[in-house]
């Protein structure tokens, strides 16, 4: 899109994201943190952080599950919108990736809420579900791409009636929208949007977003009665 587009994005985001997510200490240092470890700067925007939090608070939940940590920038929206005993269980395949969330959370003060979980997250959840684990309220799918319509199947076996689930990254540019294309993050967005709308435990919707990291999306789903 044209330059001068995405500098009024970039202003709006900026806009609403000061008065309404304005920067603290803890979600200031865990980017800082990442950047200077090198990883890539594809955390949620701040105002989709608001949103996560947002969405635990309007929905009650108590526990949440993370797919895809990276630096834990989203894991600490999460876990400061659970109550004091509420819990976020987040998964991530990185052991580096891990060390920095642990350092990062730790520094926000909400490690004690966090359970992280190392490891491919199809292990992990077949783990969850094998250890017998309580549903969970809410589930945010955000690891790679390819394997979404693999966490949505367990997603499901981990949900009750009322479970929220929320997938990152779902617009990609627009890219969602061709079928040809050959990309597995692409297909994994399309087959898990076509999974979702052809489960008749779930209801569905996609929002678009802008802003400085451009043109994307969620979607967001609740598990039926
Ligand atoms: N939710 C984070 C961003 C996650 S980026 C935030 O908004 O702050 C995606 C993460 O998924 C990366 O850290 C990557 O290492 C992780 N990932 C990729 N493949 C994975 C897999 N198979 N299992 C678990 N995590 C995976
Ligand atoms: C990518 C992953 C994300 O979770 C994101 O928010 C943006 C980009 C990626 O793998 O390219
Ligand atoms: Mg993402």
């Amino acid at each position: 899109m044209a330059d001068e587009t995405k500098e009024l994005w970039t202003k709006v985001e900026q806009y609403f994201g000061d008065l309404l997510a304005p920067s603290d200490e803890g979600l200031d240092a865990a980017l800082n943190a990442n950047l200077h470890s090198g990883l890539p700067a594809i955390d949620v925007p701040r105002l989709l952080g608001k949103f996560l939090a947002l969405m635990v608070k309007i929905s009650g939940a108590r526990r949440v599950l993370e797919i895809g940590a990276l630096g834990g920038y989203s894991t600490i929206w999460l876990a400061r919108a659970v109550p004091e005993d509420g819990c976020v269980v987040s998964l991530e395949l990185s052991p580096r990736h891990v060390e920095i969330a642990t350092s990062n959370l730790h520094h926000a003060a909400v490690l004690d809420r966090v359970d992280l979980r190392v490891g491919p997250a199809a292990e992990s959840l077949a783990a969850l579900h094998a250890e017998g684990s309580a549903p969970f309220d809410l589930i945010f799918i955000d690891a790679d791409k390819s394997s979404y319509p693999e966490y949505l199947e367990w997603s499901l076996k981990l949900s009750r009636p009322g479970t929220v689930i929320i997938a990152d990254n779902v617009v990609r540019d627009g890219k969602v929208i061709e079928p040809d294309i050959d990309d597995p993050n692409v297909q994994g967005v399309r087959r898990f949007t076509e999974l979702l709308a052809a489960e008749p435990r779930l209801t569905a919707t996609a929002l678009q977003t802008v802003g400085a990291k451009g043109y994307d999306g969620i979607a967001l789903a609740v598990v039926l009665e």
